[in-house]
């Protein structure tokens, strides 16, 4: 299975070892925006077919990879594949997104909830992650993921997306003992998710924690921080070079840049509303930084993209004592699907060329 790595610039940037370049990826970097993306959907008939067939994971998650240089690849899968292998039944309403047709709204439903099993529940996540390992052919690595408990949730309460988490932040004001109940299995489930993709071959791993930045910091501090802590703490990964490293993304978690520093993961994920410099001043070398283009930036014309680009390198190997050793480019959260492709051609190829040591 495992093909000699060609390309570990991703792998060497979460260790804080030196690298040639500055190595980039994208979140969502298969998606919507590819015309050959929405060519495989349509054939496939949903996003869930897709999902759900190891063959069809793996054909979408190479796509950008055939397009752009990048560093690094994405299981092409989603968050929402644990709640619905616990039995929530996910589906989706075009123009609607995600939505559960189960919700877990009291103690009594998330009582009932309990861990699935990754090799017969969530198959087709493990299988889709051998397939492509097995294509890639050690191109590049290949990023395995899953949602925050407290992100995930967020969708299991409020049965879908939300503008202000109502739901939700009434459940942890009058019942946080069932809220937490909700968040230790979520925390179990993703231990085991994020294990079995490890054993299938992911050779990092993120947990994205999107809706972390809605809390107030005291709740962030009760009801996201203590699992991510936890996953970061009682995840197994092997060790010295050949730790699989973790990677925390958050939305709107500049403020809690110390604690995450200090979690036990190997990277954090920033979005856009801190200098990456600044990020660094307050990490101190303890974990990798990854990030943080404003997503929007490839709405801009090429050359402002570019300078946009310089900016966020130059900003880091400020922070971080002048090298920018340590730093794994991205976005600070996914890409949409109005997006022009030649414009991440661009983000790609200068981190590139500005980066080169
Ligand atoms: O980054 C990648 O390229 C890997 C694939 C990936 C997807 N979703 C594919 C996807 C990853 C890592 C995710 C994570 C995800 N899913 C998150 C966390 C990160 C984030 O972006 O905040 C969340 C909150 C979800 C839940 C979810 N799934 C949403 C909000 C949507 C969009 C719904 C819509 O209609 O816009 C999805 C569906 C989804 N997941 C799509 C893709 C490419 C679009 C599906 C389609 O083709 O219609």
């Amino acid at each position: 299975m495992s093909a000699v790595l060609k390309n570990d610039r991703f792998l060497r940037a979460l260790r804080r070892e030196p690298v040639d370049r500055t190595p980039v990826w994208l979140m969502r970097q298969a998606g919507r925006y590819l015309p050959e993306y929405r060519a495989s959907r349509k054939a496939a008939g949903s996003f869930l077919a897709m999902a759900k067939n190891p063959d069809l994971a793996c054909e979408v998650t190479l796509q950008p990879l055939a397009r752009f240089d990048l560093d690094a690849a994405i299981l092409f899968s989603d968050i929402l594949t644990i709640p619905d292998a616990m039995g929530l039944d996910l589906y989706f309403v075009e123009g609607e997104g995600p939505k559960f047709r189960h919700p877990v709204r009291d103690a009594a439903s998330i009582a009932k909830l309990g861990v699935p099993d990754m090799e017969t529940d969530l198959r087709y996540v493990m299988d889709a992650v051998r397939t492509i390992r097995r294509e890639l052919d050690g191109r590049v690595p290949l990023i395995g993921f899953s949602g925050s408990p407290w992100t995930l949730a967020c969708y299991m309460v409020e049965g879908g997306g939300s503008k202000d988490f109502a739901r939700i932040k009434a459940m942890a004001l009058n019942d946080p003992k069932a809220l937490h109940a909700l968040l230790s299995v979520n925390t179990d489930a993703v231990i085991a998710y994020l294990a079995a993709q490890r054993a299938a071959g992911a050779q990092a791993l993120q947990v994205f924690d999107t809706w972390g930045g809605v809390l107030s910091p005291a709740m962030y501090r009760e009801f996201s921080l203590p699992y991510l802590t936890r996953i970061a703490q009682e995840l197994q990964r092997g060790d010295g070079a050949g730790r699989t490293p973790l990677i925390l993304f958050g939305k709107g978690n500049a403020a809690y840049l110390d604690e995450l520093s200090r979690s036990g993961a190997e990277g954090v994920g920033v979005d856009w509303l801190i200098e990456l410099g600044d990020a660094a001043r307050r990490t101190e070398g303890r974990v990798a930084l990854q990030g943080n283009l404003d997503p929007t930036t490839l709405y801009g014309a090429p050359d402002a993209i570019r300078a946009q680009v310089r900016h966020a390198l130059d900003s880091y190997a400020h922070g971080n004592g002048g090298s920018r050793d340590g730093h794994i480019f991205n976005l600070g959260h996914g890409m949409s699907p109005d997006m022009n492709p030649d414009h991440v051609g661009v983000l790609v190829d200068e981190v590139h060329a500005y980066s080169a040591r």
